[in-house]
């Protein structure tokens, strides 16, 4: 018996293949590009996700040798918050917008203004964000009418994999929840918001628990992907919810930190639990009757990758690294705002911008390397606060994962800056690993999505906070907490010309 996680990243879509005691069989990829056509604009044609999928299942079957008959189940995850828009064809109208597009700063406006922002909150748990659905539904409708008026389906990422799988449109209501259309408590569409947006509900797909069968491989797919005809699939969830199922972080008091280009903070509440001002996400669960509160940072892994590629091109990560590790806590006063694409959390302001700030002769590249390491992990300390604010901070463990974790001295300095001890997994495929865990407890492997994570996920490792570190950053942290409200004049006043 086997399970198959399938993920759609931005950049890349990745089947994963493990059997009932979640040990990895296979792992298929797909790379591909996305299109940044204006200053704040990111797209990507759906058609890249579904040739990606056809092609790692297609790897990921031939590298296992397995019999597809085997297959028990599939479940799908994929990147948040794209909107897909088809045609009565069911054929895409356009290029999808993607999560990390920015153009919508009007339509956000515009929900605040119709539907009052606290009321907002109050219904869907969040703030109209530019990277979210629903405010990108009215960029087109207000932008390109002509496309809008032949739109008979508004789908997600991975409900386009999902459509090109089964034939059916389907959600799965964690994924639901990052469109600013779901209502939080009932883990539905809100009726109210569709009405306030005068979006048709006859637009969008039915929304499903993650662990739900929500159809199965038709027999077109099955000749394109090798799989069976008639192989369930699962519900899944959004990246970020199948993440923290991947590693295991589905209880109240342990949260998932997730290194990435952006950088993801994930707490589970056991009821609908929302920040008042809507400064964290607050979505459904990608397990039934749970919700998570999230903050996002758009550039974590991807600052230090941008610091690479610009101060220390060629450099590998372990060479530019280890200098940093003989710079004192706090980097001599050096202290690095992590804000190169705009911010999401604690600011949400595409216009928000990097800096140093504490420069003097005396600091070289070690310290601005060290810099970024510690700015980041200021930033992502901002969203614990948050959650601690919203009376969901009580942390038992902090489970690390993705690129960024690999370093022993960024985790070191994750500890420090956090106050927690960090813990690392087994399971290191992320979302592709949860939404096979998704598909087990919908095909009856395990019976909830408890039982899939105890039998699959242990913990392999921890990093404890040392007590003097701890203080430097605390005291280095009120400095960095009054950057952004100091500087946020002079991002107001660099926007590109023409960006209101
Ligand atoms: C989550 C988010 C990102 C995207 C990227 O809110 O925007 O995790 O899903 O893949």
């Amino acid at each position: 018996m086997y399970l198959i996680g399938i993920d759609s990243s931005t950049t890349a879509t990745k089947s994963l293949i493990i059997d009932a005691d979640g040990e990895i069989a296979a792992v298929g990829a797909a790379e591909y590009p996305f299109e940044t056509p204006h200053p704040l604009w990111s797209e990507q044609h759906p058609d890249l996700w579904w040739d990606g999928t056809v092609q790692s299942i297609r790897a990921a079957l031939d590298q296992s040798g397995i019999d597809p008959s085997e297959v028990a189940a599939v479940g799908l995850s994929g990147q948040m918050h794209g909107l897909v828009l088809l045609d009565e064809e069911g054929e895409p109208l356009r290029p999808a917008i993607l999560w990390n597009d920015q153009r919508t700063g009007k339509q956000c406006d515009d929900m605040r203004l119709w539907l009052g922002k606290e009321n907002l909150v109050r219904i869907t748990g969040n703030d109209a964000l530019t990277g979210f659905t629903a405010p990108k539904i009215l960029w087109v409708k207000e932008n390109e009418p002509e496309i809008y008026s032949r739109v008979r389906q508004i789908l997600l990422p991975k409900d386009y994999v999902r459509y090109k799988l089964t034939g059916d449109f389907a959600t799965d209501k964690a994924g639901a929840g990052g469109t600013a259309l779901l209502e939080l408590a009932t883990r539905d569409w809100s009726p109210t918001v569709l009405a306030a947006l005068e979006i048709s509900p006859e637009l969008l797909p039915p929304t499903h628990e993650g662990t739900q069968v929500t159809g199965a491989i038709s027999a077109e797919a099955a000749q394109a992907t090798g799989l069976r005809a008639g192989t369930p699939v699962v519900g899944g969830g959004g990246d970020q919810p199948a993440q923290a199922v991947g590693v295991g972080a589905i209880e109240e008091g342990i949260f998932a930190l997730t290194l990435g280009t952006s950088g993801v903070v994930f707490a589970t509440a056991n009821k609908p639990f929302y920040e008042p001002e809507g400064r964290l996400h607050a979505f459904p669960h990608a397990l039934p009757q749970k919700w998570n509160l999230m903050g996002v940072m758009l550039s974590a892994a991807g600052s230090l990758r941008w610091h690479r590629d610009t101060l220390a091109p060629g450099v590998d990560y372990d060479e530019l690294l280890a200098p940093a590790a003989e710079v004192p806590a706090g980097s001599e006063g050096l202290l690095f705002l992590p804000y190169l694409t705009g911010e999401r959390t604690p600011h949400p302001d595409p216009f928000a911008r990097g800096a140093f700030v504490g420069l003097t002769v005396r600091h070289g590249l070690p310290h601005m390397t060290r810099a970024v390491l510690e700015g980041v992990a200021f930033g992502l300390r901002d969203s614990f606060s948050l959650m601690q604010g919203a009376g969901l901070g009580v942390i038992r463990q902090v489970r690390v994962s993705g690129g960024g974790a690999r370093s022993a001295l960024w985790r070191q300095i994750l500890a420090d800056v956090l106050g927690s001890e960090l813990a690392t997994v087994n399971s290191t495929e992320g979302a592709a690993y949860g939404a096979a865990l998704l598909a087990g407890v919908g095909a009856g492997v395990w019976p909830d999505g408890e039982s899939a994570c105890a039998a699959t996920i242990r913990v392999t490792g921890s990093t404890a906070p040392n007590a003097a570190a701890v203080e430097a950053y605390n005291r280095a942290y009120g400095f960095y907490a009054g950057l952004y409200p100091a500087l946020r004049p002079t991002f107001d006043g660099l926007r590109p010309e023409g960006e209101a």
